[in-house]
């Protein structure tokens, strides 16, 4: 090998990337356990953790395991829950009349992990897919072929009510109804509730990814089918400007945060929210996101822990300011062990 003379470059980047301390100066974007928000899902009874076989170290809980997790969960630096119900069939009904239930399993556990661990910020979904037969969001029109706006925005109002009742930091409106967060903010004002933040899932998208939380919460079972059709209310994964346009409504009407979901497939809108609006965004990295990086390294394809860092990386390098992940105590975890 002869010697090349040094090419005459004003710019060398590769400065930057030389030594761990020169890279860490450099580095742009971080994800801290703070910075996520857990979800974790609530059953009935005295029973044992059971996990969802397509969402490996995700689990069913009692209350009690439910509290258990929270406290660990604070305790590691997590510092936000987003609780999900999972009914017992018997429960649901056509109109999801189990939802104002004042005794319901997820008020029962709004009020259990507040009790235990009351600096937890617990945020709950307003929607009412648990609790229909039929798994959809709300209530059906009288033909039965579609969902009923008005009417379900009805019903999500005293939803987010008897929530903030139970003693949530926030209610997550999950349902895509035109009109919801307004009647949303004006019912918990009503009653008292101003200081409830309302989480929008405001560009939520009919997506696929859904798969695995349907077989969490039983909302696919319900409907007999997996492929339960959401897309005269959840937004076509085509679209970018009407995803927008519809999260700047939420913020006319009142939203604190704009959330956008999934996350991973959808970097763009959540980036060009982030040019839209100045409220805070969140995004969720669904059960289908995670239960595809857990498969693949499962073959072997990928590895598990530089994927997850990677994944939540890149939603907040496009924009959020919060995450609510699967991954969330798998990453406090690794930060209390210096990773
Ligand atoms: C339902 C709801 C869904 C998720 C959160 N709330 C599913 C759906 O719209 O069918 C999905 C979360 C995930 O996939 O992790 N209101």
């Amino acid at each position: 090998m002869s010697d090349t003379a040094p090419l005459d470059l004003v710019h060398r980047p590769r400065r930057l990337r030389r030594t761990p301390g020169v890279r860490a100066l450099i580095r742009e974007t971080h994800v801290r356990a703070e910075d996520l928000i857990a979800p974790l899902f609530v059953v009935d009874g005295e029973v044992p953790p059971e996990e969802i076989a397509s969402m490996p170290g995700v689990f069913r809980r009692s209350i009690v395991d439910v509290v258990r997790e929270c406290r660990e969960l604070a305790d590691l630096g997590v510092r936000a829950v987003a609780l999900f119900p999972k009914l017992d069939a018997g429960l649901k009904r056509a109109d999801g009349a189990h939802a104002l239930d004042a005794e319901s399993l997820i008020l029962r556990t709004v009020r259990a992990v507040k009790a235990a661990v009351p600096e937890m910020l617990v945020v709950a979904d307003i929607a009412l897919d648990p609790y229909t037969t039929h798994g959809h969001d709300g209530v059906l029109t009288a033909d039965g072929k579609d969902v009923d706006n008005d009417k379900t925005v009805a019903v999500l109002a005293r939803m987010a009510v008897m929530h903030a009742e139970a003693g949530v930091d926030w209610v997550a409106p999950s349902d895509m109804m035109d009109g919801r967060v307004g009647a949303i903010r004006r019912a918990l004002d009503a009653a008292r509730h101003e200081g409830v933040a309302i989480l929008a899932y405001s560009a939520k998208f009919n997506s696929g990814y859904y798969g695995p939380f349907r077989e969490a919460v039983g909302s696919a079972q319900a409907a007999g089918t997996t492929l339960l059709g959401k897309q005269t209310y959840q937004l076509d994964p085509a679209n970018r400007i009407e995803a927008v346009k519809d999260a700047l409504l939420d913020e006319t009407e009142g939203a604190d945060v704009l959330m956008v979901k999934p996350a991973g497939p959808y970097l763009d809108v959540i980036r060009e929210l982030r040019d839209a609006t100045r409220l805070p965004i969140a995004a969720y990295q669904v059960s289908g996101e995670y239960a595809q990086i857990h498969a693949a390294a499962r073959l072997g394809w990928l590895d598990l822990e530089r994927c997850r860092e990677e994944s939540l990386l890149a939603i907040k390098r496009a924009g959020a300011d919060m995450i609510l992940s699967y991954f969330a105590r798998d990453i406090a975890e690794a930060r209390r062990a210096g990773r």
